[in-house]
């Protein structure tokens, strides 16, 4: 196994996730496939943790691991001279870029999946958040509390969750690159496929 096609594996699963995240978090804005106004979307929605942090933070880092695809494992920007260590240092920087983005992501639909939707309740006029400490995820009873929009609960539940674990799948290839770039950072000349002198346990195959 090689640092570039591993990097290129990388890359190539990092930019599904980056699209679904996208979609989970603009499907947010539309509970139940409505249109409703805008103050009555749960807030966690408006923070953008699926579209920037796991979306468009993303795309930087999946881009670049598909860069470090030849398995000449030399150049960057298509420069061969500016050599494989300078690339793979540079992968360990969009690493950690992405790993604040999906980080960001993650701790958003954690907090969001704790605090529960916004929601209209029987015999109210104000839109809240009627649940506490994430008991609705434990009691579906509790759903009932929430009758506008029609299924927020389970759209809510469904889609920062989903968020959840695509944001926690990309903080864990971040740091897989960031850790395959430290190793091609110091080990520099390799001869590739068979990289750097130096098997990495997590893909001895
Ligand atoms: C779920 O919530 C309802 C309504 O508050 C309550 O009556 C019921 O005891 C709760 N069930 C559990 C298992 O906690």
């Amino acid at each position: 196994m090689c640092c570039g096609s591993c990097a290129k594996c990388l890359g190539t699963t990092l930019i599904p996730l980056a699209v679904l995240a996208t979609l989970a978090n603009i499907l947010l804005f539309f509970p139940g496939g409505k249109i409703i106004d805008s103050e009555n979307i749960t807030v966690y929605v408006w923070y953008f943790g699926g579209i920037l942090g796991s979306g468009v933070l993303m795309v930087f880092p999946a881009l670049v691991f598909l860069g470090l695809k030849n398995n000449d494992c030399c150049g960057c920007c298509g420069n061969e001279s500016c050599g494989k260590r300078f690339a793979m240092f540079t992968s360990i920087l969009f690493a950690a870029v992405g790993i604040l983005g999906s980080g960001y992501c993650f701790i958003v639909s954690s907090v969001a999946l704790n605090i529960g939707p916004k929601c209209l309740q029987a015999g109210q006029t104000k839109w809240e958040y009627p649940f506490v400490d994430g008991d609705y995820l434990s009691n579906h009873t509790l759903w009932n509390r929430c009758v506008e929009p029609e299924s927020i609960v389970p759209w809510h539940l469904t889609l920062f969750s989903i968020l959840l674990i695509i944001s926690g799948a990309q903080v864990v290839l971040c740091a897989i690159q960031a850790i395959n770039g430290i190793f091609g950072t110091l080990c520099g000349e390799c001869k590739c496929c068979g990289c750097c002198g130096v098997r990495l346990p997590l893909w001895t195959a």
